[in-house]
């Protein structure tokens, strides 16, 4: 493997991994994804930034004698999760005295997680700096961008930082500079849906944090790199604002259609009051897209058969998926179908209480709709109009 150029003494050793279909066996993956490992060499000395998802540390050690690498002073570990710190025990096998430098916080994650000897790690402090010689990193911790260990490496004299998993994609390339196209941005917002969007009041503070630095380069640990950084900002500004769409999502299950087709009714009378849908199904559905659609969702109507008594079961996950994720939607309501009877909303009412929504009556039917429910369903697309007209959508 031979290491891309990205600037002089910067280098990308990074792989791609464009056989994995699913990240976390939770979101499919539409593009597979890239681990990116940056080699920063100094005057007198060399550090890696980020090392390489397990599956692949063999062919990573062996890159860096293919690449002339015959000492690596500092191996900088911006987060602890082991799709960018997996193969640090091998890197030390490889370059003994090498020191492993990160924050107190994934200083003892990657103890735990991955057994590195305490006498190995150098623990910085934030905008602590380390110089290489004529080239100074510089340590910005930058917790919750996802996990609490997190910081992002910034190259000074280069004004570059490496921002680990923040700004990332799961994406795969051959040119390792960003080109911006409508696949990047699918990819790099289902990214930001699953891992980023529970935290998008620290995204807010970071998106100002690297507008105020104004830096030439974004090297993230996942998808290419951004020589224009605008463009990932002005995406992750929209994607973690606080304000929704007027746009409603309608994640729904239907045995016997009668629930799909009072979701059908509802998304034709939002659509006559100038409301666009989103139909989801649960069932044979992917994740990514609906976690997706929760970036700009204001309302969820979520729709769902009745099975022995309750939910069916992918309501369930779906309800859960949204409550973890903590989307910006505001309001909410249920329609569903029953055969015989049984509580089809209360738990998923309390699932979902933590999002603090708005929620509107539900409507639940024995088997078909009938005409008093056509008319409830009028009334909820009426409710859902005037609540998107206050809340300055429409
Ligand atoms: Fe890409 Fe949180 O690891």
């Amino acid at each position: 493997m031979k290491y891309k150029f990205i600037k002089d003494g910067i280098f990308y050793a990074g792989m791609n991994d464009s056989g994995r279909l699913i990240f976390d066996e939770l979101i499919p993956l539409d593009n597979g994804t890239s681990y990116n490992s940056y080699i920063v060499k100094g005057s007198e000395k060399t550090a890696v930034i980020d090392t390489m998802y397990p599956k692949f540390t063999k062919e990573y050690i062996d890159s860096f004698d293919e690449n002339g690498i015959t000492k690596v002073d500092y191996i900088i570990a911006n987060h602890g999760e082991q799709d960018h710190s997996g193969s640090i025990p091998a890197l030390l096998e490889k370059f003994p005295s090498a020191l492993v430098v990160t924050n107190a916080v994934c200083a003892k994650n990657i103890q735990e997680m991955l057994l590195v000897p305490e006498d190995k790690i150098k623990i910085v402090a934030n905008n602590e700096e380390l110089s290489l010689g004529d080239k100074t990193l510089k340590f910005i911790i930058s917790p919750g961008v996802h996990w609490p260990d997190t910081m992002f490496t910034y190259i000074k004299e280069d004004n570059i930082i490496c921002t680990c998993d923040f700004l990332g994609a799961h994406y795969t390339f051959d040119d390792v500079f960003a080109v911006p196209s409508k696949e990047l941005e699918k990819s790099a917002k289902k990214y930001f849906a699953e891992i980023m969007m529970p935290f998008s009041n620290v995204c807010r503070k970071y998106v100002k944090q690297l507008q105020d630095l104004k830096v030439d380069m974004i090297l993230p640990s996942h998808g290419p790199i951004h020589k224009n950084p605008d463009y990932i900002l002005n995406l992750y500004e929209d994607w973690a604002g606080e304000k929704g769409k007027n746009l409603v999502l309608l994640p729904y299950v239907s045995m016997y259609k009668s629930t799909e087709e009072m979701i059908d009714y509802l998304s034709e009378k939002l659509k006559e009051k100038g409301i666009p849908s989103i139909k989801y199904d649960m069932v044979d559905g992917n994740l990514g897209d609906l976690a997706m659609a929760l970036v700009d969702g204001t309302t969820i109507v979520l729709g769902t058969s009745m099975v022995l008594a309750g939910p069916h079961p992918a309501a369930f996950n779906t309800v859960y998926l949204a409550s973890v994720l903590r989307p910006k939607a505001k309001i909410a309501s249920f329609i569903g179908s029953y055969g015989w009877g049984g509580n089809l909303f209360g738990k998923m009412a309390e699932m979902l209480a933590p999002l603090k929504l708005d929620v509107i009556e539900p409507i639940m039917v024995k088997g078909k709709a009938k005409a008093d429910d056509y008319l409830k369903l009028d009334n909820m697309a009426e409710i859902i109009y005037s609540k998107h007209k206050e809340l300055g959508l429409i």
